[in-house]
């Protein structure tokens, strides 16, 4: 099937010779067609240009879609999300108003527990109900692809329904989704004092279980005070990769935990969180092929630290942003949040922010050769906005929808 998308006002995003990623100054770097075409051909970007150079059977062909006024962009990559849970965590909410810490929360039970406890009891076809209502509505938010989390089941059982929803919405969604083992989430009550025997459980039982039904490419950690520690991670990380996982983990959200220097040691496809940076971590992802990746909606509603993500890019490292779409720490996995916040928060410009939230987020999923960008032979996900002025419009005006129409693989959605 052939679609051509004309007259529109800008073209965001493009990409002549695609990269795998940005950092540094590259970040700044956003190509963009004015009064353009995009033509998609079986759910791939077959062409793009300007309307003057539109010719011949392309302007009369059939399935045209009329963008007068509006900008079209790359949909957005999440590479960070933990979107397969059964309850939202309000009540913690207002503790935490109250003044109670994320850890002094977790320490008595809540947290992450709390998410567990109902996610055990609650049956697959339920699980899987809730988290695609999830995703349909990230989807007309402007997301194209993403990465889902296991780690609300902490048992070997749990973890395993948690990771088969996430293969039935691979296999049901038009997103592109890349499914994440993070077993090592939180320790269960019982494993409390002794948690090395819990990093065995995940070693020796979980990751042999999943690997053998493939149900996660990647492996996760959270790699912090008061949760696991970097010789936790280590062991975890090196029985993720025997099985083929690569490792994509938690750190340095509450401390300086190692997490940084433990993840680049594995080659960790990317290390999240990063609210707690001194010099040593910045170095230490120089010349690496680890995506930094700052998480702005947990940094916001925990009232954290934000992460140095304005010292990483001036010292050439690249950055991601995420939604980290969890109940705990992050309840909205809206992307064009992100891209406000990364701009309002983090002081990034929106060329470099859009950067962060679209390519260097599919890189640190590893699908930046499929999506992340509008180029040729990448897959044709792309959104549609309202009519609206400029594309610094779309961090500016935070808050707003303003996405009209979603297309995933050259259809629209
Ligand atoms: O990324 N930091 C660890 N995990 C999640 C929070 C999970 C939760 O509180 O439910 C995060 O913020
Ligand atoms: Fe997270």
């Amino acid at each position: 099937m052939r679609t051509v998308v004309k007259n529109i006002k800008e073209l965001v995003g493009v990409e002549q010779t695609p990269q795998l990623r940005k950092q540094g100054k590259e970040m700044s770097e956003l190509q963009s067609v004015k009064d353009a075409y995009l033509i998609v051909e079986d759910g791939i970007v077959k062409k793009f240009g300007s309307m003057s150079t539109l010719a011949g059977e392309d302007a009369c062909a059939p399935s045209v879609v009329d963008a007068t006024g509006r900008l079209v962009f790359p949909s957005f990559c999440d590479s960070h999300t933990h979107i397969v849970y059964a309850n939202s965590r309000e009540h913690e909410f207002v503790d935490k108003i109250r003044g109670l810490s994320y850890e002094e929360i977790a320490k008595r039970g809540g947290g992450i527990l709390n998410s567990a406890k109902a996610t055990a009891v609650a049956p697959e076809d339920e699980l899987y109900d809730m988290a695609r209502q999830r995703l349909e509505e990230l989807m007309r938010m402007g997301t194209g692809a993403i990465e889902i989390k296991s780690g609300y089941g902490l048992t070997t059982e749990s973890e395993l329904k948690l990771l088969r929803v996430i293969r039935r919405l691979k296999e049901t969604s038009p997103m592109t989704i890349k499914s994440n083992f993070l077993g090592a989430h939180g320790i269960p009550m019982e494993y409390r004092g002794h948690q090395e025997d819990y990093v065995d459980l995940v070693i020796n039982e979980m990751i042999p279980r999943v690997a053998a039904e493939g149900l996660a490419d990647f492996i996760d950690v959270f790699c912090d005070q008061g949760f696991f520690t970097v010789e936790d991670t280590a062991r975890i990380l090196e029985a993720g990769i025997k099985y083929g996982m690569r490792p994509k983990i938690h750190a340095n959200e509450m401390a300086v935990s190692g997490g940084v220097q433990v993840g680049v040691k594995y080659n960790a496809i990317s290390v999240d969180h990063l609210e707690q940076m001194g010099d040593a971590e910045i170095e230490c992802l120089k010349g690496t092929d680890t995506m930094p990746t700052v998480l702005p909606g947990c940094a916001f509603f925990l009232n954290l630290p934000l992460s140095p993500a304005r010292k990483m890019i001036d010292a050439g490292l690249p950055v991601a942003m995420a939604s980290d779409y969890n109940p705990g720490t992050s309840p909205s996995g809206n992307m064009q949040l992100v891209l406000s916040m990364a701009c309002i928060r983090y002081r990034l410009t929106p060329e470099e922010a859009f950067n962060a939230t679209t390519l260097n987020t599919a890189y640190a999923m590893g699908v930046s050769n499929e999506v992340g960008s509008i180029a040729v032979g990448k897959k044709a996900n792309f959104y549609i906005t309202k009519p609206i002025s400029s594309y610094e419009y779309l961090p500016y005006a935070y808050g707003e929808n303003k996405v009209e129409r979603v297309f995933l693989n050259g259809k629209e959605v």
